[in-house]
């Protein structure tokens, strides 16, 4: 079959949009957009959702009957392991694995305790290794493809996201590794690195910048305040004017799944673009020169901060 999509030419050059694929995170933003873009272009979506009746509200919006949700919370194994049975019993294999579901702690790292530091990790690393792990013998079998969701972020680390960008630094070295180690079995994958996009992401990430200075002594906050307060507020601003949007993502997401050679990365937005160019072309002072506003002008020599 070959013809015109809003894809390019299906045909030569493409992978018919067939089989099953798992979308982690799929109850809202990205993850929702994503499931919802595969179902109508012809995949069997198993929609990962932590909460039945996010999966039924979904239900609602799917129009191709394509579309199953599955509960799965990336950070508890039996919930993971449950899953990839019932992808075994339904469909013995896996075309796709979308590592979708994250989220973002914000705060200056002196300000961040060891558990929120560790809740950052846990979904976006360490839950997504184990979600990996569980489904590959399934996809080992499909000669299927792995999906990870990353960041701008994860090629350059900005000040008061320190916890998220050390997240998504993790994921593109898992995501590395894996293509090395699986691509003699058959299994591809690559990243899609997404820009600001507005989603209810930007509305969590602005209610925990509220409260992450509330837990540490006036003293540990107070450099931070008025910085941190001025960077949460440009970067819901930042989102709210993105360009890009959620479909954006979708289709960056079936290109990597369909394209008969995928890239090794899909980046979504030209900030997304940009931040991995910067962070390949310009040496540490010059990084640090352009993210030198958010956190208040260095200190001279002498330890003073400029006036
Ligand atoms: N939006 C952006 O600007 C942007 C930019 C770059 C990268 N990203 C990345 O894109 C991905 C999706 O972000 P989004 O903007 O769509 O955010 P979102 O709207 O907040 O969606 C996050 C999804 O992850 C799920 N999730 C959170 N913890 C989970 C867990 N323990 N187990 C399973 N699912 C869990 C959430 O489920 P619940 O509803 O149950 O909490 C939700 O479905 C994230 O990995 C994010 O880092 C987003």
């Amino acid at each position: 079959m070959s013809g015109r999509t809003a894809y390019g030419r299906w045909g030569a050059g493409r992978l018919p949009a067939q089989g099953p694929v798992l979308v982690t995170g799929a109850s809202s933003g990205l993850g929702r957009e994503c499931a919802l873009e595969l179902e109508a272009l012809g995949f069997q979506v198993l929609a990962g959702v932590r909460r039945e009746e996010d999966g039924e509200k979904l239900l609602t919006e799917s129009l191709h009957d394509r579309l199953r949700p599955v509960v799965v919370d990336v950070t508890d194994e039996a919930s993971v392991r449950a899953c990839a049975e019932r992808v075994e019993r339904e469909h013995g294999g896996l075309r796709g694995l979308v590592n979708n579901a994250g989220i973002c702690v914000p705060g200056p790292l002196e300000c961040l305790d060891a558990d929120q530091f560790r809740r950052q990790l846990d979904v976006n690393v360490i839950g997504h290794l184990g979600v990996v792990r569980a489904h590959l013998p399934l996809l080992r079998r499909s000669r299927g493809r792995i999906v990870n969701v990353t960041s701008g972020l994860g090629k350059a680390a900005v000040p008061f996201l320190g916890a998220y960008s050390a997240a998504q630094f993790a994921k593109e070295a898992l995501n590395d590794a894996l293509r090395r180690e699986l691509a003699p079995q058959g299994v591809r994958v690559c990243v899609v690195a997404p820009g600001a996009i507005l989603t209810p992401i930007w509305g969590k990430v602005s209610e925990a910048g509220e409260r992450a200075l509330d837990g540490v002594p006036a003293a540990v906050a107070e450099p931070y305040r008025a910085a941190f307060r001025a960077f949460m507020a440009g970067n819901a601003q930042q989102a709210a004017a993105s360009r890009t949007t959620p479909e954006d993502f979708a289709r960056a997401v079936a290109r990597a799944l369909t394209d008969a050679r995928p890239r090794t990365r899909y980046w979504v937005g030209a900030d997304a673009r940009r931040m991995g160019r910067l962070a390949r072309l310009l040496p540490d002072p010059l990084l640090d020169r352009r993210f030198s506003g958010i956190a208040g002008p260095a200190a001279g020599p002498t330890g003073r901060r400029p006036r």
